[in-house]
């Protein structure tokens, strides 16, 4: 079976993109975000991930309001991110993993989680941004991914109940997976922020911090918030929180916190960066 061998959450805004391409990493703005990430890199080089699983949410560039799916699934053998107008270098095309995407179709359909599947998808900032802060360099990336995108752009969005869900069933099918492969789990987007309206630059550093305690151990707590409550407590955009959950979600084992980064502001964003281990022997979610 499969070996998920846990999860790493990241913030996508595309200043950290800006900043990778003009080699900011050290720049006092920039730095206190990118100094989360050597902890994040010591991990990876532990768990050894083939293949990462990645729930995000696209922007508008492979999905737009005319046709927007609740939850989308990768299954092509390669991915390709494109100009999304933010001034940012597009990044390399990332390979698949077809056979593992549609088992996972597979299980979650019959799990009743009705999956779009997209054998042709483009990769906006929100995948390729911590796909690059986790193996930087710009080189081909060592993993095979299978990106899930959910909507998080017109509303009604999918709850936090439902995303932490969709988590959890990923989990189920991966578990039931009978290739011999390590996986890794992302979660990217949050935290609080707001990019336009009345609140402009909203952030709860209070809301942020009780959310990165309560998905290591309390995952449930995070689901009763509605979603009017999400976006009262963390900004219009910080619903992104759902693809934490999500993420979390997929650990079917003992999870415990390696590492978390928590930094006010990039680009008017609580940015932050978290490692949850998963402790394969002791099925916890069972
Ligand atoms: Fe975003």
């Amino acid at each position: 079976m499969a070996t998920i061998t846990g999860a790493v959450t990241s913030s996508h805004v595309p200043a950290i993109g800006g900043a990778i391409a003009k080699g900011l990493q050290q720049d006092p703005y920039f730095n206190p975000f990118f100094a989360g990430f050597p902890p994040v890199h010591a991990w990876l080089a532990k768990a050894k991930p083939d293949v990462a699983v990645v729930f995000y949410n696209d922007h508008g560039l492979n999905f737009f309001l005319d046709k927007l799916p609740t939850f989308a699934i990768g299954a092509a053998p390669e991915y390709r991110n494109a100009d999304e107008g933010w001034g940012i270098p597009t990044m390399r095309p990332f390979r698949g993993d077809p056979e593992l995407s549609w088992h996972l179709i597979d299980r979650l359909v019959a799990d009743e989680f009705d999956m779009t599947m997209c054998q042709e998808m483009l990769v906006d900032h929100a995948l390729t941004l911590p796909m690059a802060l986790l193996w930087p360099g710009g080189g081909e990336c060592p993993v095979r991914i299978v990106p899930i995108a959910m909507n998080h752009v017109q509303h009604p969005l999918p709850s936090l109940s439902r995303s932490y869900r969709l988590g959890q069933a990923v989990g189920r099918a991966l578990d039931a997976w009978d290739e011999d492969v390590r996986v890794v789990v992302l979660g990217t987007g949050g935290l609080s922020h707001q990019l336009d309206g009345q609140r402009a630059g909203f952030i709860n550093k209070a809301f942020d911090l009780m959310c990165m305690e309560a998905i290591v151990d309390d995952p449930e707590r995070l689901t009763r918030y509605s979603m009017p409550d999400l976006v009262r407590e963390a900004g219009a955009q910080g619903t992104e929180l759902m693809t934490w959950l999500a993420a979390r979600g997929a650990l079917t084992g003992r999870v415990s916190k390696v590492h978390s980064n928590y930094h006010i502001p990039i680009s008017n964003t609580a940015a932050a960066s978290m490692v949850l281990e998963n402790e394969v022997s002791v099925e916890a979610n069972a």
